[in-house]
């Protein structure tokens, strides 16, 4: 398994670009399954996860495939296929977002349910109460979900809203459905983030009637037919939330291009709350300066345009060399800490009370052995490691090249010192 040894304690300098976003690219992927004729995808960073899906897709009768020019093209040459097996699905639980575009397409899928997740639980009940009101059967047995929708039609009002706020993906599989469903649709309580939106804006440039895209009132009017179109997916807001506070959390000087600022309102606030120097440069451009340890802020995680969950680990990383305690509350998934433990192995003060963690600043973190556990957590381990005291090694690397294209490679253009390993191979390759 692959691991990063990172020597920390050099500040970060220069430019840096951000990749497309993973979690818009894995629901427009898997909406290609609604198309007649090809689908062309710009800007689709080259990731595992994505891998992965043109994997399912494969499974699915769409022939997938990257082309030389760096973009993906779909295009369904099998519509007899509807099954996407445990074995794709347990390695990503993004698999689920094929659901809906198998129903409004081709009306029949059986998804394998997804399993658990060290983030905490992640049930798909409001993505099925969504679909059932689309007149969909839906049938759980053998760890899969059977869903007929022979009779699949416009739901009227629907409601996606959920213990924790709206569901991202839940968001995107009745969607995904109800642009084939004759008749309208209202999803009420729809969620906001700008992956769901750009997957709205794919789905109308196929095609689909959908208005009131960005609000959290979708109102659906189903279409008999939805062309292959060509799309370039939106930067990776969560990506370049992570550049930045790696730039903060190193006290360097870091330019991340090619970004929307637009998209990140809620993490720019809180590094301007926190002292650090954050400037627009062009129209995409954001540059990150630090000279001093940052204050110490209040954090809550909430559906966007609130402060976003994917970012939780990595500002925590920040404000655990804060000059003062910090509060970091996760209303999204309460359990989803588990990066506390091996932050703390690098010297950081951290108590959790419940879905808060009290983070008490410290001079410097120093570098220690740590294990990567998910995906944004490994993400947080990294940027900690890049500014500690010694050298870090981050194992199990594979979580972050779900989705971080090229991660080290960025970062080492920056200056880090980060090199990726493989004990074992290299022990072979020695004997
Ligand atoms: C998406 O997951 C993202 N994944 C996640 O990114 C992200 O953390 C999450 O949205 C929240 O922003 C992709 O886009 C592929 P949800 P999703 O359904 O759609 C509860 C990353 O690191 N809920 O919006 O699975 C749920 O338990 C990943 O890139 C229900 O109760 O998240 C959670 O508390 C991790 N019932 C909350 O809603 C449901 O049926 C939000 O979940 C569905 C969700």
């Amino acid at each position: 398994m692959d691991q990063f040894v990172i020597e920390g304690g050099v500040p970060l300098h220069g430019d840096v670009r951000v990749s497309g976003a993973k979690n818009a690219a894995l629901p427009m992927l898997a909406a290609s399954i609604l198309a007649e004729g090809p689908c062309r995808f710009e800007g689709m960073p080259d990731l595992r996860d994505i891998r992965t899906m043109l994997e399912i897709l494969g499974e699915l009768g769409v022939q997938a495939a990257r082309q030389q020019d760096g973009s993906i093209v779909t295009e369904v040459v099998d519509p007899s296929r509807v099954r996407a097996p445990y074995e794709l699905v347990k390695t990503m639980r993004a698999s689920i977002c094929v659901l809906g575009p198998l129903l409004g397409r081709r009306r029949r899928a059986e998804v394998s349910f997804p399993g658990g997740c060290v983030i905490g639980p992640r049930p798909v009940d409001l993505h099925l109460t969504g679909l059932e009101a689309l007149g969909v059967r839906v049938d759980v047995g053998g760890g899969y979900i059977a869903a007929d929708g022979e009779d699949l039609r416009g739901g009227g009002e629907l409601y996606l809203g959920g213990p924790f706020g709206p569901t991202v993906t839940g968001t995107a599989n009745v969607l995904s459905a109800a642009v084939l469903a004759p008749g309208t649709t209202v999803i009420q309580s729809a969620a906001c983030e700008p992956e769901v939106v750009d997957l709205a804006h794919f789905l109308v440039a196929m095609g689909a009637r959908i208005d009131g895209i960005g609000s959290p009132t979708l109102v659906v009017r189903g279409v008999e037919r939805l062309q292959g179109t060509t799309w370039r997916v939106i930067p990776d807001r969560i990506e370049a939330g992570t550049l930045l506070c790696a730039g903060a959390l190193t006290r360097g000087d870091v330019t991340v291009r090619g970004c929307d600022p637009g998209a990140m309102t809620a993490p720019l606030a809180l590094l301007e709350r926190m002292g650090v120097d954050v400037e627009r440069v062009d129209e995409d451009g954001l540059r990150v300066r630090a000279g001093a340890r940052p204050r110490p802020a209040d954090v809550v995680t909430l559906p966007y345009p609130g402060f976003p969950t994917d970012l939780q680990a990595q500002f925590m990383a920040l404000l655990c060399v804060a000059d003062g305690n910090s509060f970091v509350t996760e209303k999204i998934y309460p359990e989803r800490f588990i990066h506390i433990a091996e932050l703390q192995r690098m010297g950081a003060r951290i108590r959790k009370e419940g879905p808060t963690a009290i983070v008490q600043g410290v001079e410097r973190l120093s570098g220690a052995p740590v294990m990567a556990s998910d995906l944004r957590a490994s993400a947080a381990l990294v940027i900690a490691g890049l500014a500690a005291e010694g050298t870090t090694t981050v194992e199990r690397v594979y979580h972050i090249d779900r989705g971080y294209e090229r991660i080290e490679e960025k970062l080492g253009a920056l200056g880090a010192r980060i090199e990726r390993r493989n004990p074992a191979r290299e022990a072979v390759g020695a004997g």
